[in-house]
């Protein structure tokens, strides 16, 4: 049956603190949500800002489908030609064609459902070359006939774009999940056409920073107004997440918040 499915959306994940977190939850989350894809937002996952291919291997590794970026995507130059080789990993689908990367993929589970994951980046205070709106019509538009559920990362600043795009693609896309800004929002719902929609999922990281940084260094950034260097903080990891269900092709039932502490990881 190609619609019954469910999905893992696993929330920025900040630093190797939050790959770390990750990495020690998975299989237990797994075995609690038998989750048929395992989709993780990795844009912050190098040291807070970005990704490098040793970390995309290594969560691709660790039985993650497909791994959605951001604003991010570029910081790290080695990134670059891996984004062209590897079709799991995504970049906002609405930045320029001439930049590296692709912005959407297909992936199969072992029961042969087909899962389109599709990133976008806001416009709204983000830089993204193209608008995130048409770009959405184009990847669905490109996915048609060749997938079974469609996921969209929407990662963006402001809530009203995320909640619009949420609007924009009911009944076309499974579910439309926000991203960016680290802090989970409580409106997780399934949309009337059959979207299951969040504005952000939050992140996977330091809960005892500030989204994500050391809360002493943020803390005087904005305190002094000078320039600071940024570490990630390692204090309170928790995992944010979502897992989405659907009976039918692109028609979910339900979308649950999923906000684990992991005490144990350092
Ligand atoms: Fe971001």
């Amino acid at each position: 049956m190609t619609g019954n499915v469910s999905i893992l959306f696993v929330g920025d994940v900040v630093g190797g603190i939050g790959k770390r977190t990750l990495l020690a939850l998975l299989p237990a989350l797994r075995d609690r949500f038998a989750p048929d894809f395992v989709v993780v937002n990795g844009e912050n996952a190098a040291g807070g800002v970005g990704i490098t291919p040793k970390i995309a291997r290594e969560l691709l590794a660790s039985g993650v489908d497909v791994i959605t970026l951001g604003n991010h995507t570029y910081r790290h130059r080695e990134i670059y030609p891996y984004l062209d080789e590897e079709e799991r990993i995504l970049r906002p689908a609405n930045f320029l064609a001439s930049q590296p990367g692709h912005g959407f993929c297909v992936v199969d589970s072992s029961a042969g459902v087909r899962l389109g994951v599709v990133s976008l980046s806001g416009n709204l205070f983000m830089k993204a070359g193209r608008p995130a709106f048409p770009e959405a019509d184009a990847a669905l538009h490109a996915l048609d006939g060749k997938v079974d559920h469609v996921l969209v990362d929407m990662h963006a600043e402001a809530t009203s774009e995320k909640v619009a795009m949420g609007w924009y693609l009911d009944g076309r896309a499974t579910a439309v999940v926000g991203t960016h800004t680290h802090i989970p929002t409580a409106d997780a719902r399934v949309l009337p056409g059959g979207t299951a929609y969040i504005s952000d999922v939050g992140m996977t990281g330091p809960r005892g920073g500030v989204i994500g940084v050391r809360r002493e260094q943020a803390v005087t950034s904005m305190v002094t107004q000078m320039p600071i260097r940024f570490e990630t903080s390692t204090e309170d990891p928790w995992l944010n997440a979502v897992v989405i269900r659907a009976d039918a092709p692109r028609h979910a039932v339900s979308i649950e918040q999923v906000l684990e502490p992991a005490p144990g990881v350092v």
